[in-house]
């Protein structure tokens, strides 16, 4: 009998396994991101042209915006991108009574409700870095009327939240010695913290490893093959600054007893443009950093303290923004204010319409697109190809036809198996150009590096 059904069920598994190899292609092809909309510049597009691009070039579904302007929230009428929208900090003491909260909704709300799907308010921003004690003071009381003040108007489906910097915390490193300002944590956290749990909200907190990065740490807070940092007292080992940051969150969070309530990342960057000779900025690495933040909220993987779990997360931001007080705060935009990417980051719904920005000097000008491969530059050393190997390996890819009775174990030298791992690497994150960077260290072929029994990944 139990064989029966395993004959049965045969062609139910492979239809099944047909449909989850669908899935992953469409959803490989599609990475769904939200990006920060931030408007301090004066050259930007109206926002009915950048509603238009946004949900007929990109992948974007969810947009978040400083401020309540009723001129993007119209824009997005009827569109299935989400929006957050703002509570301006200088709003917070009067809004936390409830009349006036009840005027906000109902002069900046109920306008643009339901057509646009407006999914969340932000509540200030950064209002504990403001060290303004009014405000802080002020920022529950806001949250409670606001939330209120949607009841009362029958609103049940718009979250009400407020995102933070990583300044709340006093100490993230390691991870998991994370804990908030002292002072703030159980005054003004554990309160706000019980606020998410009952509502059933969000904690939104900018990680951004742009402010965090050293000489030493620049790939690491790159998603770049680095060593790793290894938290003595969890025992786990992080590969990139984002994970650290997001579990140093955590462990905060944990600490007070909220480790259950979900977190947003409501703002993450990387700017490709600065001062010149500014650390770390470059077009390559704004490129690396963000195509592999959206890659990584996407994967599903989660983090090494919260595995699986996945954040929602707004990428900063959609455009430079030219009236910004430095220069790289200027440049942390994916595209400029004429629509044009300033670098691709796999979010555009027609890949082959973009012309290959400076990001991709290594880029051959494919004549067929679907056939690269990713190999070691000849002046790469062993050292450096041997720290690719692992980081490849251990991201996931199939390495076991590099292992001792696998079709590509030789010749057993560490340039030949760095080299299957590099491209399989590359192929399986959809061969991005910055995918096959490894710290300069590879580069892009039309030539097909497979041999004998040894076939490379395609
Ligand atoms: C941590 O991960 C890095 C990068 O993959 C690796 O090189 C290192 O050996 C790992 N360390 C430990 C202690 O697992
Ligand atoms: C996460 O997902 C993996 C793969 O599906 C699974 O093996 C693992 O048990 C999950 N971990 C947790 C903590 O849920």
């Amino acid at each position: 009998m139990a064989k029966k059904t395993l004959v049965l069920r045969h062609p139910i598994l492979l239809l099944l396994l047909y449909t989850l190899f669908l899935f992953h292609q469409s959803t490989a092809a599609k990475l769904s991101i939200g990006i920060n909309y931030g408007t301090v510049a004066d050259n930007l597009p109206p926002p009915s042209q950048v509603a238009n691009f946004i949900k007929s070039q990109t992948t974007i579904d969810k947009i978040k915006i400083f401020d309540a302007n009723p001129n993007i929230l119209r824009a997005f009428a009827n569109s299935d991108v989400s929006v957050t929208v703002a509570v301006a900090n200088a709003d917070i003491p009067a809004v936390a009574k409830l009349p006036a909260a009840q005027s906000w909704v109902v002069n900046n709300i109920l306008p643009f409700y339901a057509q646009t799907k407006i999914h969340r308010i932000a509540v200030g921003n950064e209002v504990i870095a403001t060290s303004d004690k009014t405000l802080i003071a002020h920022l529950l009381p806001a949250m409670k009327s606001i939330y209120s003040a949607l009841k009362v108007a029958g609103i049940t489906n718009i979250e009400v939240s407020s995102p933070h910097s990583m300044g709340i915390l006093s100490t993230s490193d390691p991870p998991s010695s994370g804990r908030f300002r002292h002072g703030y944590d159980k005054i003004i956290f554990a309160p706000i913290l019980d606020f998410h749990r009952q509502t059933k909200t969000p904690f939104m907190v900018s990680p951004y490893p742009f402010f965090g990065f050293t000489d030493k740490t620049l790939n690491y807070a790159l998603f770049k093959p680095n060593g790793g940092v290894f938290d003595e007292t969890t025992g786990l080992n992080y590969t990139n600054m984002f994970d650290a940051q997001l579990d140093a969150v955590y462990s905060a969070m944990n600490r007070l007893g909220y480790g259950d309530v979900d977190i947003v990342v409501a703002e993450s960057g990387w700017p490709s443009a600065g001062d010149p000779g500014q650390p770390g900025v470059s077009m390559d690495n704004a490129a690396s950093y963000n195509g592999n933040l959206i890659r990584h909220v996407n994967s599903g993987k989660g983090t090494p303290l919260m595995p699986n779990r996945t954040f929602e997360t707004y990428v900063f931001a959609l455009f430079n923004e030219d009236l910004k007080p430095s220069n790289s705060e200027r440049n942390f935009g994916l595209f400029r204010p004429d629509f044009s990417p300033v670098y691709d980051v796999g979010i555009l719904r027609n890949a082959q319409s973009i012309a290959p920005g400076p990001a991709n000097p290594t880029a051959p000008s494919p004549s067929n697109p679907d056939k690269k491969w990713c190999v070691p530059k000849q002046d790469a050393s062993d050292e450096e190809l041997q720290a690719n190997l692992n980081f490849a390996c251990n991201s996931g890819v199939d390495c076991t036809p590099i292992q001792s009775n696998g079709p590509c174990f030789e010749p057993n030298t560490v340039r030949s198996h760095a080299s299957f791992a590099m491209n399989a690497y590359y192929q399986a994150n959809d061969r991005n150009d910055y995918d096959c960077d490894f710290t300069n260290t590879g580069v892009v072929t039309m030539t097909d590096p497979s041999y004998k029994n040894c076939k490379y990944v395609v």
